[in-house]
């Protein structure tokens, strides 16, 4: 496991935006070699999306050979709602970056059949090749996706209802009406995030220090999740200081001691001749 520790929150979405660039770039995706990430939603990995557009607009990064599976969706939310994960995704990436509509995959939170609906996401992600790079964010009880405390470790997707506190900590988007939050959801399982070649979880904030503690200083847990990953082969947690202070001193001073390392892995491209090509062909 990585821990990258950066200052603040912009410098946490500049490091991990880079880190998904350079992971694309070097895969150097074609139309038979499609890069298939794996993506959450929230206000954490908004500066890293907003960075993202920015590689594209500035012609460093094209998405056209990527896929996409989202970790959730809302039940029962209309798929235009403003605050439905579909229109989330559209408004912070989607619209802005060349990727093919048809290879973005979101759960539909009104499909007939609900289980199906994550039975066949299952299938898709399998059809895809798996996942190459999982994004998650993590909720201040260590939830990832909506994988809330005490979710099974091996759970693939599914529905599920939200913890009360989920459901209290979004009333803030639905202008803190409690009762206007959906209390369904359907979400990619612990299991199906396992799966990925490479996890990330992006962890800003002092609510979520607690969260951090427990998810790389005490053992795997079902009560907090996101502790699930210590058994990931290559997961890469990306926090800024704020989220470290439940940390040992130690630990933050250990992980501090190789940023000369994780910074390597954000370095500009410009001399990589596969990342040149791509974006001569993009040209
Ligand atoms: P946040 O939500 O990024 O808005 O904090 C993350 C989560 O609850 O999973």
């Amino acid at each position: 496991m990585r821990l990258v520790i950066l200052d603040n929150y912009d410098s946490a979405s500049e490091w991990s935006a880079k880190y998904v660039r350079n992971r694309i770039l070097t895969f150097n995706p074609g139309p038979d070699n499609y890069f298939t990430l794996g993506l959450p939603t929230g206000s954490t990995p908004k500066g890293m999306y907003k960075k993202l557009v920015e590689f594209h607009k500035e012609g460093e990064l094209s998405f056209k050979y990527v896929k996409t599976f989202n970790m959730d969706e809302y039940v029962g939310l209309p798929r235009d709602h403003p605050e439905s994960y579909h229109t989330f995704m559209w408004d912070n990436l989607f619209k802005h970056i060349d990727i093919i509509p048809e290879n973005v995959h979101i759960l539909d939170g009104n499909a007939e059949d609900l289980q199906n609906e994550c039975d066949e996401f299952e299938k898709k992600i399998e059809e895809a090749g798996g996942i190459e790079l999982f994004i998650g964010g993590i909720g201040p009880d260590g939830h990832i996706a909506f994988n809330e405390p005490g979710s099974s470790l091996v759970s693939r997707t599914r529905v599920k209802t939200l913890a009360q506190d989920t459901i209290e900590a979004n009333a803030r988007f639905f202008n803190g009406d409690i009762s206007k939050v959906p209390t369904m959801a359907l979400t990619v399982g612990v299991g199906t995030v396992m799966d990925a070649r490479e996890v990330m979880i992006l962890i800003t904030g002092a609510h979520k220090s607690f969260a951090l503690y427990k998810a790389i200083e005490e053992g795997v847990c079902h009560m907090w999740t996101v502790s699930a990953f210590q058994q990931h082969p290559k997961s890469t947690f990306v926090c800024d200081e704020d989220a470290t202070l439940e940390l040992r001193v130690k630990t933050v001073k250990y992980f501090k001691s190789l940023m000369y390392v994780h910074n390597k892995l954000v370095a500009d491209l410009e001399e990589n001749p596969k990342a040149k090509k791509q974006r001569i062909s993009q040209d």
